[in-house]
């Protein structure tokens, strides 16, 4: 039987589920999970983490936080799961600025919450559709970036995470059924 995984993101644009879908259907298709996948965005009654094997939290990030529900997320009690985190920011999808990304919006808000593990964390790029963002993402953002663009998705990179992700899911599952 196949792993069962949940996957809980929230988003307000968009990027933050493609991700999520993308992963759903690389851990699916190529690995055999089983997979939930959770608009918390849409829905804040999440299925049980107790359910899982794997739980998989995604966050959009906006003025240098987690979107407050998938931060609450992390909260919960992880006992006996894999972890896995995801965010998508528009500073990740930028070579220059992905590594103060990662640390900003994946290492830091983790000290806040030492009880999660996560066995693969990532930053991807994100979007904001464009003339939809408001000023203070001009002012914000925009300005930070090294060239204008609203729209920095790395997608491949979301691939390449699933598969790794995928595999070392598999690993684990492996080594636990031979020590038993
Ligand atoms: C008001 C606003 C604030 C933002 N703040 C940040 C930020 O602090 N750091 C960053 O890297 N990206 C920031 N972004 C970009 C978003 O993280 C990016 O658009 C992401 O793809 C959003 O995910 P979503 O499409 O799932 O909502 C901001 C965007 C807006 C509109």
């Amino acid at each position: 039987m196949g792993q069962n995984t949940l996957i809980v993101f929230e988003t307000y644009y968009g990027s933050t589920k493609q991700a999520a879908n993308r992963i759903a259907k690389i851990l699916a298709e190529d690995f055999n999970h089983d997979v939930t996948v959770h608009n918390i965005s849409k829905d804040q009654k999440h299925p049980e983490i107790e359910n899982y094997d794997n739980i998989i939290i995604g966050s959009c990030i906006y003025n240098g936080s987690w979107a407050s529900h998938a931060e609450n997320l992390l909260n919960k009690s992880f006992d006996g799961k894999n972890v896995g985190l995801f965010v998508c920011s528009m500073f990740a999808g930028e070579k220059s600025l992905y590594r103060k990304a990662y640390v900003a919006y994946l290492e830091t808000p983790l000290e806040k919450h030492p009880h999660v593990k996560p066995i693969a964390m990532e930053a991807f790029g994100g979007r904001v559709p464009n003339k939809e963002y408001p000023e203070q993402w001009a002012e914000n953002v925009a300005s930070k970036l090294p060239e204008f663009t609203t729209d920095n998705r790395t997608i491949d990179r979301v691939e390449i995470w699933a598969k790794e992700l995928g595999a070392k899911l598999k690993d684990i599952l492996v080594t636990e059924t031979t020590t038993m």
